[in-house]
């Protein structure tokens, strides 16, 4: 089946009893056994929950997985991946990525001894000498990077990752299954903050990890499982609902996305435009070849940090707000929001400087917010 298919009848499938077309909620902690010795397949939601089950199920029929699992946010996936890890195990990360799965390693599993050695991962030269050893077990990859949207190329990651014999984890919150399936490319693990795209309505924090191999997906579980970072049933239903829509929103989201990136281009305050859609991004080409979609997201520097304060109280369509992959666009400050836990001076190498801004675009109309934008920008003058 196509993917649109499988989205539009995400979960749907389930309810042998009632043939209800909505995955039901399954608002229950405990399970009735029908006699000692046996179970319906559910004792206690922790465990195994029905409706949180639907969304696991169709994010590994999404992600061509064996796996899926779902958890009460993107840094519960995170760190439960993190779990496969022993202590005096490196891994090898994206430099520009998301502020908390940088926090995550630095503040909080470093104390475990488990150390992070950050590369771009778009660079392979670079990758394949960071892994060059032993200690390394995983590699842990952003793709595009957040927030300056590099591209890293899957594949030949994968081939890299395979020789060296460690665990490959893509984290694909940016493109979604609709555009990138990285387990087709040679991942071991994909991983969502389910929060963004998946769910896409600015209104569930959630995560996924889904894995290539069961065995991989049962150690996980058991993780999951002795931890408790499980998603509810209520979420696990709204994010089902979500998925849905997900082909129509990343369509919409990606031609914004490219008009507005292609608008900032030719504005004379801005500097720079970071989008893998534009001809004139370093990753283009990679993204072209193996992603169906350029997504969403796209960060821009303008001329002077003095525009930036101009810019967020102006907007009226845009909401000025962290996250990002809902129906409502929105644009972030991440040397101030999402990327305040990286230090300055690598803050600074990376280009989160105190004039990059960040764009999660919409499914409204592309001129409203071009305009929102001109608007926004030119208000000073
Ligand atoms: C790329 C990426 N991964 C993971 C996360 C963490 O997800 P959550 O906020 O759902 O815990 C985020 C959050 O912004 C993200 O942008």
């Amino acid at each position: 089946m196509n993917i649109d298919t499988i989205l539009a009848q995400a979960g749907s499938r389930r309810d042998p009893h009632t043939g209800a077309v909505s995955t039901p909620i399954h608002q229950c902690a405990t399970f009735r056994h029908p006699a000692l010795g046996q179970s319906t397949g559910y004792d206690y939601s922790r465990t195994a929950n029905p409706t949180r089950q639907a969304l696991e199920n169709a994010m590994a029929e999404l992600e061509n997985g064996a796996r899926g699992l779902a958890f009460s946010s993107g840094m519960a996936a995170i760190d439960n991946v993190i779990r496969l890890l022993s202590a005096n195990d490196k891994v090898v990360i994206t430099e520009d990525l998301y502020g908390g799965t940088y926090r995550i390693f630095q503040k909080v599993y470093a104390q475990y001894s488990i150390e992070a050695v950050y590369v771009d991962t778009s660079d392979i030269r670079a990758v394949e000498a960071a892994l060059n050893d032993q200690a390394v077990k995983m590699l842990f990859v952003e793709v595009p990077t957040n927030p300056m949207l590099k591209v890293a190329d899957i594949k030949a990651l994968g081939e890299l990752a395979k020789k060296r014999g460690v665990i490959f984890v893509v984290d694909n919150t940016f493109l979604s299954p609709c555009s990138l399936r990285p387990l087709e490319l040679g991942a071991d693990i994909v991983l969502h903050s389910a929060t963004k795209y998946l769910n896409g309505h600015n209104d569930v924090v959630a995560g996924v990890l889904v894995t290539k191999t069961q065995e991989l997906g049962d150690r996980l579980f058991f993780f999951q499982n002795s931890v408790g970072s499980i998603l509810s049933p209520n979420d696990a239903w709204l994010v089902l609902r979500g998925l849905k829509t997900l082909h129509l929103r990343i369509e919409k989201q990606s031609a914004n996305a490219l008009s507005v990136a292609e608008f900032l281009e030719k504005h004379p305050k801005v500097k720079k435009v970071f989008y893998p859609g534009l001809k004139s991004h370093q990753g283009h080409a990679v993204q072209a070849k193996q992603a169906k979609c350029f997504g969403g997201m796209v960060s821009f520097e303008v001329d002077e940090p003095a525009l930036v304060p101009q810019i967020l109280k102006s907007v009226k369509v845009f909401h000025f707000a962290e996250s990002l992959g809902g129906t409502e666009s929105l644009i972030t400050f991440p040397a101030v929001q999402t990327h305040a836990d990286i230090e300055p001076e690598i803050r600074e190498r990376l280009g989160v400087t105190d004039t990059l801004l960040r764009l999660s675009i919409g499914v409204e109309h592309g001129d409203d917010l071009i305009n929102d934008l001109k608007n926004a920008i030119e208000s000073g003058e």
